[in-house]
């Protein structure tokens, strides 16, 4: 029986072990099967990490498009686009810091700001310019083509413009005193009519509208066909939704430029934009930059000078910017200076909006594109606009 009992009992064990090495012999094919597997598709994501960091390379000018609409450029991609922000790519130095041209892989030219960290202005501006260019458009304002930030370097990308700042073009000596522009009134008047179109896009079309707040002539930028565009939107705050409504923020903006009011209190509103709208307007009637202190006693203020000239049919002639003589009428001197005016005075409910400014441009424009360069009063068949003067009547 115990011979038995022992046979049965060898022949279980060697049943389990057949069952034993069948199942480790399963599981080492199993084991190798899943490395063989792993190996297989670690392998092709290799290769195509390989390849993408391939075709990466081949484009060096990849650029990520944002939600927003912006690229995200790399600080090699903008250094090599502006040969490494050599000097002969300086087109400007401004309050962000130094602006260079440069050429994107696609052949597209820009201008690179590069952010100046010991300047007055810093990352707040940078954020603001994003997100405030990232969601306007308008055929009038410059247009953010992308940013970079870099750690601490911080750069942003617009649309190169090729004749630079118009107040290169009034002035080309530097000031007033300078020599002579050669900005012709048809010119200087689309150019005015084109930035009023910009402002009346942020202060109308935009909610909450958006206030400048650093209008003037270097920031109103001209294309190779002197059309302008109104550019930097750093300082730009956003308005209050409310009619007559003000934000109250520390006083900034450029010498010559800031309306009275913000000045004293601080308060901005959309008519502080259109005062420095009429101090623009003002250069270029007569060629003169808003502050200069080398002009004689009550010239050295733009403003204060030209403003009780600006409504006497007479002494319009006397302020007009030599540069231009011959080239304009004396109806559209008049209706250009009767704009300025009011855009310039010191209660700011009673400037007129930039709708208002635009809608008694066009008409100027259209006309003189029509008309030849000199013309008279007697010759022309007055239009009559919001802001408009009668043929031969003085303004008030
Ligand atoms: N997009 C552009 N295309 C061509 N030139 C430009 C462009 N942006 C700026 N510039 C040039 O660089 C100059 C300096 O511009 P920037 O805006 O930095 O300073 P600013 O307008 O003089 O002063 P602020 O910093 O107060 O605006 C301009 O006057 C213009 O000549
Ligand atoms: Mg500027």
């Amino acid at each position: 029986m115990g011979g038995v009992e022992d046979a049965d009992v060898q022949k279980k064990e060697g049943v389990v072990l057949v069952i034993i090495i069948v199942l480790a012999a399963t599981s080492l094919v199993s084991l190798f099967l899943a490395f063989s597997y792993y190996c297989y598709i670690s392998n092709k994501v290799s290769k195509q990490a390989k390849n993408q960091k391939g075709s990466d390379n081949a484009g060096r000018n990849i650029q990520v498009v944002t939600e927003n609409g912006l690229q995200v450029f790399t600080f090699k991609q903008l250094h090599s686009a502006t040969n490494g922000f050599g000097k002969p790519n300086v087109i400007g130095h401004g309050g962000f810091g130094l602006v260079y041209k440069g050429v994107l892989s696609n052949g597209r030219k820009v201008a690179v700001k590069l952010m100046d960290r010991a300047g007055k202005q810093g990352e707040e501006e940078f954020e603001m310019e994003v997100e405030l260019l990232s969601r306007l458009r308008s055929p009038y304002l410059l247009a953010l083509i992308g940013h970079c930030s870099d750690n601490d370097r911080k750069l942003l990308v617009y649309e190169f413009m090729a004749n630079g700042g118009l107040q290169e073009h009034l002035y080309p000596g530097g000031d007033s005193s300078g020599g002579a522009s050669k900005l012709d009134w048809e010119t200087r008047l689309r150019i005015a009519l084109e930035a009023a179109k910009g402002l009346e896009y942020l202060h109308e079309q935009v909610t909450p509208p958006v206030i400048h707040r650093d209008f003037k002539s270097s920031n109103i930028l001209l294309d190779s066909n002197f059309h302008a565009k109104v550019s930097d939107f750093g300082l730009a705050k956003v308005g209050s939704d409310k009619a007559g409504g003000h934000v109250s923020t520390r006083v900034l903006g450029t010498q010559g430029y800031v309306a009275p009011e913000y000045a004293l209190t601080g308060h901005l509103t959309t008519k502080s934009d259109v005062y420095s709208y009429g101090v623009v307007l003002l250069e270029l009637l007569t060629g003169r930059v808003p502050v200069d202190t080398k002009r004689p006693p009550g010239e050295g203020v733009l403003v204060s000078w030209a403003l009780p000239r600006l409504t006497d049919r007479e002494k319009v002639v006397q302020i007009m910017d030599p540069a231009m003589e011959g080239q304009y009428s004396m109806k559209d001197a008049v209706q250009v200076a009767a704009i300025a005016a009011m855009c310039v005075q010191s209660e700011a409910d009673y400037r007129p909006l930039m709708a208002d400014v635009v809608q008694s441009l066009v008409p100027l424009v259209k006309h003189h594109r029509s008309t030849s360069k000199i013309g008279s009063c007697s010759s022309f068949s007055g239009s009559k606009s919001p802001l408009g003067q009668d043929c031969g009547k003085s303004t008030s």
